[in-house]
């Protein structure tokens, strides 16, 4: 399962590429914001940065526009994928797009059957806000595994991006359900490094090796 980054933040991105695991990012206009930046130009420094596909949210919302925008993001950079969320004139949108042979990512996904209508159009991602749904009382994951299905049943080549994520359990079941992406803050990719066991483990070793005799 490929990893993104949902950031907007430079200096997080810049960390988390070192580590070697990140396959692309994810922005959304509530993360650009806080960095308070001029899009574009920061757009082109983050597609600079990540390794992979960067997701940027078109603001349009009528179909002629958002195509028009989305044409003029992509300009930015190679890897730019164009996020659109998920009402009847971003899907007009994406089946336009995709003709264009431009990458995008349906947002804002709360049902299998939004899911399904953004694959029928052509979509190269969706993205299900899970932590959204279990903030709701629902179980963001039985969505996940439910567009899963969706898209084995008839070969949707539309990839599953679960956004929203709130913590490595999130990152577990997306894995385990099969999504093709996860993407997560900075602070949950750290936690994926982190056990207990494993600091004791490292702690015991270093202390043992410091006992060893004429080393090298
Ligand atoms: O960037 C998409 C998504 O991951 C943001 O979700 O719920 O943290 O605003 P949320």
């Amino acid at each position: 399962m490929k990893l993104f980054l949902d950031t907007a933040d430079l200096d997080q991105m810049r960390e988390a590429c070192r580590w070697g695991i990140v396959d692309g990012a994810t922005t959304n206009p509530t993360l650009v914001s806080k960095t308070g930046r001029e899009p574009r130009e920061l757009y082109a420094e983050i597609c600079r940065l990540v390794p992979g596909p960067v997701s940027l949210e078109c603001m349009a919302t009528e179909a002629d526009a958002i195509v028009a925008e989305a044409q003029q993001l992509a300009t930015i950079a190679e890897n730019v994928v164009i996020k659109i969320p998920i009402i009847p004139e971003g899907l007009i949108a994406v089946k336009r797009l995709t003709a264009l042979r431009i990458q995008t990512n349906v947002t804002v996904v709360c049902s299998p059957l939004q899911a399904l209508l953004a694959a029928k159009c052509g979509a190269t991602y969706v993205s299900p806000f899970v932590g959204r749904w279990d903030a709701m009382g629902q179980v963001g994951m039985e969505m996940i595994r439910q567009i899963k299905t969706i898209f084995d049943n008839y070969g949707f080549a539309t990839q599953i991006l679960v956004a929203s994520a709130r913590h490595p359990l999130h990152v577990l079941e997306a894995a385990l359900a099969g999504a093709h992406v996860t993407t997560i803050p900075l602070e949950v990719m750290k936690q994926l490094y982190q056990h207990p066991m494993s600091d004791v483990i490292i702690e015991q070793f270093v202390n043992d090796w410091a006992k060893v005799p004429a080393k090298g």
